[in-house]
């Protein structure tokens, strides 16, 4: 069949907008499914959101005696009675975004990390969000000890949350390392493959305890692999072999993933921050603070990133507002890509 021919088949059997019912998705931040016997109407659309159509097609269905009421941030921006897993959100741009998620209306955000007890930064960020006025939804930070690179624990990890919480919807993989610049060709295999086993390895068992718990809810569901700008080129001045590879890979596995788990109404993207004042940044600028300029001079906006300027990418990605993005990149770094 030529091309011209299916264009012309698919129009002949178009189904108007309005003519679309609110299908029974709990999680409409989904694809349809590819499932044998989709009708031109599920391709045409996908399932609409249990709160009916948005945006245009709302308007025009909407009775003149009504009142109109916004939807975007009532409806698609809203994590409303979510459940969500962020590793390595003990503190920095995980814990920004574990803040982010319950904001917009999360019941719980398990936040993973290594130490056996969180920090004073986690412990103040979890009562602030106990007390914040005007929260969506319940919005518990919980903290969990875990090590991303034990396949086994995570996969417990994701079942406990499971247990307890009746679903799971949204997965940050944050957690990540970087070490101090080593030349390529004298990198020693230990320390490479100790970046890969947590920046690659963890990442996978991070996406897998969360996305084995949403196929089991059946709810579809979200999962966002941090990567970062040094998944597609290298930075400049700094031998960082191990750390780019394995955002790289990082890219990679989201693509791969997406393809995999969109039948389930998985949806997997990255997001690829460019530099951003972290502890992980801080490390460097410590001994070397002339690094500032260099970073800063690398993108058009002459400055490296806050970490709070990832949330609306993160609670974009988590929610219904990015229900037909998946396997796609997100880059937040400033413009440092366009130069
Ligand atoms: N800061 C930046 O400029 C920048 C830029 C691009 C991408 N990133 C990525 O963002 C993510 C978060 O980085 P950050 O800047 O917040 O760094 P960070 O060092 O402040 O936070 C990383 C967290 O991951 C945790 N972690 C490390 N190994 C772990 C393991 N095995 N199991 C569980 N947790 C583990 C650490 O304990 C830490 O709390 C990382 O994946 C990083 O590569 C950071």
């Amino acid at each position: 069949m030529t091309m011209i021919s299916r264009v012309v088949r698919v129009r002949a059997c178009y189904v108007p907008p309005l003519a679309l019912k609110p299908g029974r998705a709990h999680f409409s931040s989904s694809v349809p499914a590819r499932a044998a016997g989709s009708s031109a109407k599920d391709r045409l659309s996908g399932p609409l959101p249990p709160y009916g159509p948005v945006g245009v097609a709302r308007a025009l269905q909407a009775s003149p005696s009504t009142p109109a009421k916004p939807t975007i941030f009532e409806h698609e921006f809203s994590l409303a009675d979510r459940v969500a897993l962020v590793s390595g959100a003990n503190r920095g741009i995980g814990l920004e975004m574990a803040l982010a998620i319950a904001e917009a209306g999360a019941r719980a955000v398990y936040c993973l990390d290594l130490p056996k007890a969180p920090g004073e930064e986690f412990a103040k960020v979890k009562a602030y969000v106990a007390r914040m006025e005007g929260k969506k939804g319940e919005g518990r930070l919980e903290y969990m000890s875990g090590d991303v690179t034990d396949q086994e624990a995570m996969w417990k990890l994701g079942e406990e949350i499971g247990k307890r919480e009746g679903r799971m919807d949204v997965c940050v993989a944050a957690a990540g390392v970087l070490k101090g610049d080593t030349p390529c060709l004298d990198y020693p295999a230990k320390q490479f493959k100790e970046v890969l086993a947590v920046n690659v390895n963890g990442v996978l068992f991070t996406a897998q305890a969360a996305g084995r718990q949403m196929v089991k809810f059946d709810n579809g569901g979200s999962i966002i692999l941090i990567a970062s700008i040094s998944g597609s080129g290298a930075n400049q001045g700094h031998p960082w072999v191990s750390y780019n590879t394995s955002k790289s890979a990082v890219l990679q596995m989201a693509r791969s993933m997406a393809c995999e788990l969109a039948p389930q109404r998985i949806r997997v993207n990255t997001i690829s921050p460019g530099y951003i004042n972290t502890s992980m940044t801080h490390q460097f600028l410590q001994k070397r603070p002339e690094l500032l300029e260099r970073w800063s001079s690398n993108n058009p906006m002459g400055r490296i990133g806050r970490p709070d300027e990832l949330r609306g990418a993160t609670v974009w990605l988590s929610s219904d507002a990015s229900s037909f993005c998946t396997g796609s990149d997100i880059l937040v770094s400033g413009g440092h890509h366009a130069w």
